[in-house]
């Protein structure tokens, strides 16, 4: 999506005689919006439509929570289960009909593969590294990776040892380089707070030429279907295009920074239908003798805010620890805890780093959000101003969004 690339080897011509061996390679032209949207274009060894046996057609069953109250959340998700793999380890924390926000602290490797047939993905890497296996060749991730996978991709984790974390975010929708960061020819422009160069597309194809017995589960229509391959579904020679899976590091994202305070859109990342995904990275905070140099108390009426905690010291916010979440459901307000803002006057930088989801509609919970939710989070604006701090506390505490 973000610009032209090319991997392998691609005919002349698009639409002409392309051979391997003088084997007539089939091409696959993978599009977006019909034919009007980005598309790339692909020569496979094998068709891609062929398949030997149908698997099973697994339902998404989703286990609602519907707390008794409206009120803020923190949920705790460090020590949240881990296991499965990339895929089947995924666990649904909460979501509307625009995206799907899930944790994921796989232990295992996929031993198939998979495929988003009617959604687009970013996977936010908190821990770990390794590779994405793709029909688009291989992309390398490390932490702080935000990883975007096209609808249409089948790739699966090759994930090195240690600890793996992920969020992950599933849309239905596009998830897309917000459009005002782009001219009309798609560059990105100077206000940009990211480039070209720190988007990683694939790095390398190794086309597979295996039979077997291959497994490709594919999201859709609110299931999985899995298809039985006799040949390795990673069969691409070449391929060239605008559709492919990429990285971004959140390390690489650079912050906008202003004498007064600078909105939540400042930190945008990513542009979804009906939400945006943003981070908070650390920088300089506001510059105005007279800054408060942390956000001022809002209304979200009309969008709910849910924030990961990545890194950072969040002394001057109780109880929030790397891993927690927050949720603030639209309809009512928030801010900064109590005397916070006078604590922050006069501090100069942030060292937070956070990702944040605010969907335009209202998100629903699962009984694991019930699990990790820790009750109390509504009564911390009732509670006594923080003590004055000491010189190692984070002076925005918790994001200098609130
Ligand atoms: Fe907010």
């Amino acid at each position: 999506m973000p610009f032209y690339q090319r991997l392998g080897d691609v005919p002349r011509k698009r639409h002409v005689q392309f051979r391997d061996n003088g084997t007539l390679l089939t091409e696959e032209v993978m599009g977006l919006e019909g034919f009007s949207g980005n598309e790339s274009i692909l020569y496979h060894l094998i068709s891609p439509c062929r398949v030997e046996k149908l698997g099973d057609f697994e339902p998404i069953e989703r286990k609602e929570w519907v707390p008794d109250e409206h009120r803020p959340l923190h949920l705790k998700t460090w020590d949240v289960d881990s296991g499965g793999d990339a895929l089947s380890g995924r666990q649904l924390l909460m979501w509307n009909d625009d995206v799907e926000i899930s944790l994921c602290r796989p232990t295992e490797t996929m031993d198939g593969f998979f495929r988003n047939g009617e959604g687009d993905e970013v996977i936010f890497v908190h821990e770990g590294s390794g590779t994405i296996e793709s029909i688009f060749g291989e992309l390398p991730y490390t932490p702080g990776d935000y990883v975007v996978v096209p609808r249409g991709t089948t790739y699966r984790f090759a994930p090195d040892d240690g600890e793996q974390r992920y969020v992950v975010f599933e849309s239905p929708g596009l998830i897309e380089i917000p459009r005002r960061y782009r001219n009309e020819y798609g560059q990105l422009l100077e206000h940009a707070p990211y480039y070209h160069r720190d988007i990683h597309p694939p790095t390398e194809l190794d086309t597979h030429r295996e039979r077997g017995e291959f497994h490709v589960k594919v999201r859709v229509r609110g299931g999985y279907q899995t298809y039985v391959l006799d040949y390795h579904p990673f069969d691409v020679v070449g391929w060239d295009g605008y559709v492919y899976p990429w990285t971004f590091s959140i390390h690489d994202f650079e912050p906008i920074t202003g004498r007064i305070h600078m909105p939540p859109p400042s930190h945008q990342t990513f542009q979804g239908r009906n939400f945006v995904i943003c981070s908070f990275c650390p920088r300089k905070l506001d510059f105005d003798p007279q800054a408060i140099p942390i956000p001022y108390h809002h209304s979200n009426l009309n969008s709910e805010e849910m924030i990961y905690y990545v890194d950072g010291n969040f002394a001057s916010r109780k109880a929030i620890e790397i891993g927690s979440v927050t949720l603030h459901p639209s309809g009512i307000p928030h801010g900064p805890a109590p005397g916070l803002a006078e604590k922050s006057i006069g501090m100069t930088e942030t060292h937070e780093l956070a990702v944040m989801c605010d969907t335009f509609h209202p998100l629903r919970l699962t009984k694991l959000a019930q699990k990790l939710d820790d009750g109390k989070y509504w009564h911390s604006w009732f509670e006594d101003p923080a003590p004055v701090g000491t010189a190692d506390e984070d002076p925005a505490g918790v994001t200098s969004h609130f």
